[in-house]
């Protein structure tokens, strides 16, 4: 891996300060999907390790919250500064372990760390409130206090930003975290440890703790007592797992589960406008982020031309080592990624889809997948019920706003909703029916750190990012004041 600081490049895990190695050493390799070849040996810790990490954890946070929010937002600016100012390499080790485009990744870098530069403004507007005593002889106030220590689970889909999208609201809250990183991809996490370790994080406060045994560091963070919150991206499976876990305990959750993302064109859609949105949702990190378009719905009118245009698209992307220039599709991520994407395709196919471009693995091997269009497809396929996570656009035929909002509501998650549109009152129509925590018209990008992300149904709890991100790390303390 060829960085401009070659120290950014940690293995170890970051614990109390310290760069920390598994007892008897013990290791796991993080592979570039792009070649297969092993990237490093990253620190494999356990249980035990874990329970060393919140033990740090509980003075440090109680040491971090007692300074003053300025003083904290001032230390925050300046972890965003260093990302900033180290962005080229944080996106080469993101693409070497991940492996979106370097285009995705210096973008995922400015993503990321704009929720630090937002939550070190929000820790300065964090309010109590005063508010009208119903009894003369008493004051009403109320305080916001940090949670106090939460852990927090990550996925390798977004190496950077879903650690920063949790980190940043707990640590400007005054909260201390003990972090399970993707065991796909560690590295971007040690790199920003390392960052906030320079930035002047004290010791403690944000622990780093890696390792193959995913179900065990999530249990012992569950099953402490003195972790108050659990953050967690990734399955619905899993999320439900840590909430059934966390119940003894009864702590806060925040979960950012499973999509099943709906994309509705309507026949008066500028055709352009939906070509390029749906481009950008559906093949955004290959198709695998949560809130990649899974289903496309599109009005009889509009549906041929647009079939027909976005294979053109499709089959004009660039498939290819992310490292590489003009690469517009990296790798999937692994094996067992590659197949339930393939098995996808073979259901459609064996029911009677249509392929009208890709359909196969690429021809470079490895996990590399065709950017894939699908035509011809319906509910009892496994791709209605199922995100795919993976580069294949499907596309179903509807009729009336009544049919394309039913199909849509008609999955048990409810994250993101897109809809192109050029009739104003259809679009407030159908935006207020979708069963969903965010719909975006007419772009097929919408993810920013102002905008509040999260799901309802089965697609989670809580919102991050946003002015009500830092909410979920905040508890409210009524004070009553008799005179
Ligand atoms: C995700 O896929 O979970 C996150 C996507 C985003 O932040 O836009």
């Amino acid at each position: 891996m060829n960085l401009n600081d070659p120290t950014l490049l940690r293995t170890d895990s970051y614990v109390n300060g310290a760069w920390t190695a598994a007892p008897g050493d013990r290791r796991f390799a993080v592979t570039n999907p792009a070649t297969g070849e092993t990237v490093a040996e990253v620190a494999d810790l356990g249980a035990a390790e874990t329970t060393a990490a919140i033990d740090a954890a509980v003075p440090a946070q109680k040491a971090w919250a007692a300074r003053t929010a300025k003083d904290r937002a001032m230390v925050m600016r300046k972890w965003y500064e260093l990302i900033m100012a180290n962005a080229e390499d944080l996106a080469v080790i993101l693409t070497t372990e991940m492996g979106k485009p370097i285009t995705e990744a210096r973008g995922e870098i400015a993503y990321g760390a704009s929720f630090i530069d937002w939550f070190a403004e929000e820790a300065r507007r964090i309010c109590g409130d005063v508010m009208e005593s119903p009894i003369p002889d008493k004051r009403f106030l109320t305080f916001k206090q940090p949670v106090g220590v939460f852990g927090a689970i990550t996925p390798w889909n977004f190496p950077i930003a879903m650690i920063t999208r949790k980190v940043a609201p707990g640590i400007a809250a005054g909260c201390a975290c003990v972090l399970k990183p993707a065991e796909q991809t560690p590295l971007s996490a040690l790199a920003l440890a390392e960052l906030a370790e320079r930035a002047g994080i004290p010791a403690g406060v944000i622990n780093i703790v890696t390792g193959m045994d995913g179900p065990a560091i999530g249990k012992t963070l569950c099953d402490d007592d003195r972790i108050r919150k659990m953050t967690f991206t990734g399955s619905t499976e899993v999320g439900r797992i840590l909430m059934r876990q966390s119940a003894g305990t009864l702590k806060k959750m925040s979960l950012e589960l499973g999509g099943n993302a709906p994309l509705i064109v309507f026949d008066d859609a500028d055709i352009d406008t939906a070509i390029a949105g749906t481009m950008a949702s559906k093949y955004r990190n290959a198709g695998q982020t949560c809130v990649c378009a899974n289903r496309i719905f599109v009005q009889d009118g509009i549906y041929d031309e647009f079939a027909r245009r976005l294979t053109e698209a499709t089959a004009a992307m660039k498939v290819g080592n992310g490292m590489e220039d003009g690469v517009e599709q990296g790798p999937i991520i692994d094996g067992q990624g590659l197949n339930k994407i393939e098995r996808h395709v073979a259901d459609a196919r064996a029911k009677g889809a249509e392929v009208l471009t890709g359909g196969g693995r690429h021809a470079l091997g490895g996990t590399y997948f065709e950017p894939t269009v699908l035509t011809g497809m319906t509910p009892e396929m496994e791709m209605f019920r199922e995100e795919t996570f993976g580069p294949v656009a499907g596309l179903f035929r509807f009729s009336t706003d009544d049919e394309a909002v039913a199909m849509a509501n008609d999955t048990e998650f409810g994250l993101a909703a897109y809809i192109f549109t050029n009739n104003t009152s259809r679009l407030f129509r159908v935006s207020e029916a979708l069963e969903y925590g965010m719909v975006s018209a007419n772009t097929g990008i919408f993810s920013s750190e102002v905008g509040p992300f999260g799901g309802v149904k089965s697609s989670g709890l809580g919102r991050e990012g946003s002015k009500y991100g830092i909410d979920e790390f905040l508890e409210i303390k009524f004070v009553c004041v008799g005179l």
